[in-house]
């Protein structure tokens, strides 16, 4: 079985005059779009922010959330503008970038977080359900997206050389295929429960529910762990790439220091809604999660 394709770029530029354009079809079919000279370059006053201090171990990144720019993760409280500048610059940088890869989805793409990941992949003692090292697809445990797209833009920021490395996987419909006959439904009244808690930010819908399963049955499988179809990637310093991350199976192996942008796109914005996880899950189970 196939697995996921990394297509390159040669775009030395996030912004309009840069070469590539009108790449919806490569993205919604699950590609990884890899940009090896597209550097994200921090000034020499913001290098401090790569420092693993900056960000608190249970969350293991810091990031800042869109429209409020609040920040999640934080340890120290020092220099909160210059952080912030950081992040609000890859934001920009980012969905300049994907204006110009994706004229489809202009005006449609709604940022939700920016994330730091100052920290080693390697030797990370995290629970087996926030163990981003087990090939997962992406899925929103606190911020439902009521299917809504997950779109990331990652870039390396590694100063010492070190790539980052991921694995990934097999095709969406297939992945689900796996596991989507065992997942239980929700206990009814459960949603409204951890809503009003504030556990989940809005109300979660079966969707939500049934892309968490995906996302914890993977991690929880080893069989499929250790021998389903998939294949490696290096990510040098100074790569950006851009993925679905709700649709492609990948776990990162090694590596540290991440900037990452994450966007979300309503299905019915996509060049061909049917290939969206949403879609493709109601389509298998034969009716509305949403
Ligand atoms: C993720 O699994 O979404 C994060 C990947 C990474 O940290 O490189
Ligand atoms: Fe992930």
């Amino acid at each position: 079985m196939s697995t996921t394709t990394v297509r390159e770029f040669p775009d030395k530029t996030w912004f309009e005059e840069g070469p590539t354009r009108g790449v919806e079809a490569a993205l919604e079919a699950g590609e990884v779009l890899r940009f090896p000279y597209l550097p994200f370059t921090l000034l020499e006053s913001e290098l401090k922010f790569r420092d693993p201090r900056w960000a608190s171990g249970k969350l293991k990144n810091i990031s800042m959330d869109w429209p409020s720019n609040k920040f999640r993760g934080l340890v120290s409280r020092t220099d909160l503008v210059g952080l912030r500048t950081v992040m609000t610059r890859y934001a920009n940088q980012s969905e300049a970038l994907l204006n110009r890869l994706f004229p489809h989805y202009v005006g449609h793409l709604q940022r939700v977080h920016t994330a730091l990941l100052p920290d080693g992949v390697a030797g990370r003692e995290i629970p087996w359900r926030k163990d981003d090292t087990r090939l997962h697809v992406d899925a929103a445990q606190f911020n439902p997206t009521h299917g809504a797209r997950l779109l990331r833009v990652f870039c390396n920021i590694n100063p010492f050389g070190q790539a980052r490395k991921w694995r990934l996987g097999e095709p969406f419909e297939a992945h689900a295929q796996r596991y989507l006959h065992r997942i239980r439904p929700p206990v009814p009244g459960w949603f409204e429960v951890i809503h009003k808690l504030g556990i989940t930010r809005s109300l979660r819908t079966e969707y939500d529910h049934v892309m968490l399963q995906l996302n914890l049955m993977a991690k929880a499988d080893t069989d499929f762990q250790r021998s389903s179809p998939q294949s490696t990637v290096s990510f040098a310093p100074g790569t950006t790439w851009v993925v679905f991350s709700d649709q492609v199976p990948h776990a990162v192996m090694s590596g540290q220091h991440l900037i990452e942008q994450t966007f979300w796109l309503t299905p019915s914005q996509q060049v061909q809604p049917r290939l969206s996880p949403l879609r493709i899950l109601e389509r298998i189970l034969g009716r509305s999660l949403c």
